[in-house]
C-alpha cells in the first residue's frame, strides 16, 4: 500500500528557506526514483502541474518530457505562456500539441454539460496517450497531485483527478513530488522555483476550461467571445486591485442572442455574463461587491471590443442557489 499520509516531520512550508529545503529533498528523491529513465508530465499551465514541471526540470533536466495539450478551451495567452516559461526560459523538453480542431470537432453540437465534460476528459487522455506512445524509454508519469486531492479521494468527495487510468494502461510508475503539500505551500514552492507570480497565484480554473463557460453546444464564435471578454475582465481586475483579492472571476456566454443597438443600427448578438465570487472551499460562495463604476467600465470595453457582443450582465447569485460555474 502506497504511503499517502503526510509525514508528521514535514512542517508547514511558509517561508522561502523552508521551500528551498523541500525542493532540495525532492530533487534527491526524484533522482533516486527515476535514475536515467524519462518522466512524462501533462503540463496544463495550472499551478500544480507548473510547479511539478519546474521542480523536475531542476532535478532531471531533459529527462522530463512535458506535454502541453492545447484543447482550444484555455484562457487567452495561456498556451503562449507555457511555451515561453518552460521552453524558452527554463529550456525544458516541451511537446506542444495543437489539438484545438480535434476537441472542437468532437464537441460540435453537444449541449449537455456532463457529456461535454466527459468528451473533453476522454479526448485529453487520448491525445496524451498518443504522445506517450511516440516516446521511448519513458517509465514514469509525473502528476501534480496535492494533499487535498488525496484526502478528498479517501473521503469519497471526488475521484482522484489527473490523467485517470493512464499509469496502469501504459505501465507507468507515478512521480508525485507535491503529494503531501497544501495549495498555499505549493505556491511558496513555486515562488522559490522562480515561476512568474501570474502562474503561481492564478485563480482556480476548471479542467474543462472555457468549455463550461461557453454554454450549450460550443461554437467557435462564442468561444472567442468568452476568451476575449475573460481577458478584459482579468485585465481590469488586475488594474483595479481585485486580482488576488477575489477568489474566482470569469465570464460566461449563453447560447441565445438579444436585440440591441450598435453604431446606430439594430443588432442581434450574444450577451456576456460576469461572475465574481469569494469562497473558502468552493462549497458555498458569496458574490464580490464589485464597484459599480468598474462594472460600467468593463461593460463599455466588452461591448466595444469583443465582436458579436451587445450586452453585459452581472451574476448576483450566491452558492447556493447557483453553483460557481454555470454548467
Ligand atoms: P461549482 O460550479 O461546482 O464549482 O460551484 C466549484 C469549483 O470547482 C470548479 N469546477 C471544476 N473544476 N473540473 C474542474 O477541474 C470541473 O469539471 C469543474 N467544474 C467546476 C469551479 O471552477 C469552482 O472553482
Amino acid at each position: 500500500m502506497e504511503n499517502n499520509k503526510r509525514p508528521e516531520s514535514l512542517a508547514r512550508i511558509t517561508t522561502e528557506a523552508a521551500a528551498r529545503a523541500f525542493i532540495d529533498e525532492q530533487i534527491a528523491a526524484v533522482r533516486a526514483q527515476v535514475g536515467d529513465k524519462k518522466v512524462l508530465l501533462a503540463l496544463s499551465g495550472g499551478v500544480d502541474s507548473s510547479v511539478v514541471a519546474a521542480l523536475l526540470v531542476r532535478a532531471i533536466g531533459k529527462q522530463l518530457v512535458c506535454v502541453h495539450v492545447n484543447h482550444g478551451l484555455l484562457r487567452k495567452g495561456e498556451p503562449e505562456q507555457v511555451v515561453e516559461v518552460f521552453r524558452n526560459q527554463m529550456d525544458a523538453n516541451l511537446i506542444y500539441v495543437d489539438a484545438v480542431d480535434r476537441f472542437l470537432d468532437k464537441l460540435a453540437n453537444v449541449s449537455d454539460p456532463e457529456t461535454k465534460r466527459k468528451i473533453i476528459g476522454a479526448e485529453f487522455i487520448e491525445v496524451f496517450k498518443e504522445e506517450a506512445l511516440k516516446l521511448e524509454n519513458v517509465k514514469f508519469l509525473a502528476q501534480g497531485t496535492i494533499y487535498p486531492d488525496i484526502l478528498e479521494s479517501e473521503e469519497g468527495v471526488k475521484a482522484h483527478h489527473n490523467v485517470g487510468g493512464l499509469p496502469e494502461q501504459l505501465g507507468f510508475e507515478l512521480v508525485e513530488p507535491l503529494k503531501f503539500l497544501y495549495k498555499d505551500e505549493v505556491r511558496v514552492v513555486g515562488d522559490a522555483l522562480g515561476l512568474p507570480a501570474g502562474m503561481v497565484y492564478r485563480q482556480p480554473f476548471p479542467g474543462p476550461g472555457l468549455g463550461v463557460r461557453c454554454l450549450g453546444a460550443i461554437t467557435r464564435d462564442r468561444l472567442e467571445c468568452v476568451r476575449e471578454s475573460d481577458a478584459i475582465l482579468r485585465e481590469e481586475f488586475a488594474k483595479n486591485g481585485l486580482e488576488g483579492k477575489v477568489w474566482q472571476y470569469f465570464t460566461i456566454v449563453p447560447d441565445f442572442k438579444s436585440v440591441g443597438v450598435q453604431d446606430g443600427k439594430r443588432s442581434f448578438a450574444w450577451p456576456v455574463i460576469i461572475r465574481a465570487v469569494n469562497t473558502r472551499d468552493a462549497m458555498t460562495a458569496e458574490v464580490e461587491d464589485v464597484p459599480f463604476a468598474l462594472l460600467q467600465h468593463i461593460t463599455e470595453r466588452i461591448t466595444h471590443e469583443v465582436p458579436g457582443v451587445n450586452r453585459v450582465c452581472f451574476d448576483l447569485t450566491p452558492k447556493p442557489t447557483g453553483t460557481i460555474e454555470w454548467e
